[in-house]
């Protein structure tokens, strides 16, 4: 039995097996080393490794080596997407103590645990006071906040909370390390709480797509332990295909080696890999592409097909809108949909940009330029759908009630109605089934096994 070194899917929990990001590192523990105990916000698309990177921090060894002696620092790891719409602030203040508790020596514990008992006087105070203790035995504690858009979108998370959780980092020996999808600021669920000074206490660390050296540094370290040799075309290859970016390089590599492990010929290798990797891949990018507003579209669409090299239609049109979509070339190299070759940017790997070229193909687009029609790139449409209302109606499109689709995205099934009111408006219909039709014809959602039933 072989085991296949390359793993999609879960985060990296082996330190040993997490490549690249070492100035994201570096930042990070700087911070943390500061007289000032600073904190930092991690932020990053869907599957480019921020959980990895949360559990690569609190790896023991990798504090140590990076100056945080392991016996004055408590590491706390926290999955918010465990947040419900009736999860209380004072719910996640109970979990995250019980997960210090759990690193405390039995006096520091006692009293926490005294707190512990008595939910309702769970306040700030209380927890000032909880800090002040760690504080007097030198003890420095790190929440590690995966995902906490889930807190920061929460209508039951009030301005108090983000104060208080202010207040204790400034204060006490306490820092956080947030994830999230997009810079926090803009994941927030009311106006006060963006205003907030809240976020202020947090530098932002982006994480991008890997770097070619490292790139190839996941393939050798992977392979290292195994006796099979990937030759250098199909390292090429994958790296086309499936780009720098970990996770598809991690899913793409897990196929190759699996048709190795199994002794297919080179053609047959060829072959299995890039099927399985397109089936895996092809839903997550259909993702990416629905969270691009239409900007996004326009430039990645412009992008996909500058890189076609296909003489039939005029390509300078295409390079000057490009060119002066600077900041939206920005906003995706930041979501790791874009990589740069020397100063040209193209879709962050081959098999998303011909996903992007079959949408446009979809869209009559192709035909268009070739018959040199005028064709505005910005008639990809999502309709004037805002990301949030993009959100509901790909959850409504799946067959999801509003007091589901409300839990899912940590809303009140209020504000879902009103959501789904504008989709209508929008879209030019008023009801669900007809919502979800435009939807799925339009390329908004996918289409769900099962939905139909539900319609
Ligand atoms: N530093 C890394 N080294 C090796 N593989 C990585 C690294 N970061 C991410 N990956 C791969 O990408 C996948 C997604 O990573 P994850 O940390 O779950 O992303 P996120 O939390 O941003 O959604 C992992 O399953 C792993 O295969
Ligand atoms: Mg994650």
């Amino acid at each position: 039995m072989i085991i296949n070194p390359f793993t999609y899917g879960n985060p990296i929990s082996d330190a040993a097996r997490f490549v690249g990001r070492e100035r994201q590192v570096e930042q990070i523990f700087s911070r943390l080393r500061n007289v000032e105990f600073e904190s930092s916000s991690i932020v990053g698309e869907r599957r480019i490794g921020k959980t990895s990177l949360l559990y690569y921090i609190a790896d023991e060894q990798v504090r140590r080596a990076h100056g945080l002696a392991p016996d004055a620092f408590i590491f706390v790891y926290a999955d918010l997407a465990l947040l419900d719409a009736t999860t209380t602030r004072t719910r996640l203040w109970q979990y995250l103590l019980r997960q210090m508790l759990l690193h405390l020596g039995e006096n520091d514990a006692a009293f926490v645990r005294a707190v512990l008992r008595e939910p309702d006087a769970l306040d700030n105070f209380a927890l000032a006071e909880v800090f002040d203790h760690l504080d007097a035995q030198n003890k420095h504690v790190v929440l590690l906040l995966d995902e906490f858009e889930n807190v920061t979108r929460n209508e039951n998370f009030t301005p108090d909370f983000f104060y208080g959780l202010r207040s204790l980092a400034i204060h006490h020996r306490l820092a956080l390390i947030t994830s999230s999808r997009r810079e926090l600021i803009e994941l927030t669920h009311s106006n006060e709480i963006r205003s907030s000074p809240f976020f202020n206490i947090f530098a932002n660390i982006n994480v991008r797509l890997l770097n070619a050296d490292d790139a190839r540094a996941l393939l050798e370290n992977a392979l290292g332990e195994t006796a099979v040799r990937f030759a250098p075309t199909e390292i090429e290859n994958v790296l086309r295909v499936a780009g720098t970016h970990p996770f598809f390089l991690q899913t793409a590599c897990h196929f190759l080696f699996q048709a190795h492990a199994e002794n297919l010929s080179a053609a047959a290798r060829d072959a299995f890999w890039r099927e399985k990797f397109r089936a895996e891949a092809l839903p997550h990018l259909g993702e990416y592409w629905r969270h691009c507003d239409e900007r996004e579209k326009s430039v990645l669409a412009a992008l996909a097909l500058l890189h076609t090299q296909d003489t039939r239609f005029a390509t300078a049109p295409l390079r000057d809108f490009v060119t002066r979509s600077e900041r939206v070339l920005a906003q995706l190299d930041k979501r790791a949909l874009v990589v740069a070759h020397g100063d040209a940017f193209a879709p962050f790997n081959e098999l998303f940009r011909n996903f992007i070229l079959d949408v446009l193909d979809d869209n009559g687009f192709v035909q268009a330029l070739e018959s040199n029609i005028h064709y505005p790139i910005t008639n990809i449409q999502s309709f004037g759908l805002s990301p949030r209302e993009l959100e509901v109606l790909e959850l409504v499109a799946t067959g999801l009630t509003d007091a589901e689709v409300a839990r899912k995205l940590v809303l009140s099934p209020r504000t879902v109605s009103t959501h789904l009111q504008s989709i209508y408006n929008k879209l030019g219909v008023n009801s669900r089934a007809a919502a979800t039709r435009v939807a799925v014809e339009k390329g908004l959602a996918a289409r769900e096994p099962g939905a139909q039933g539900k319609m």
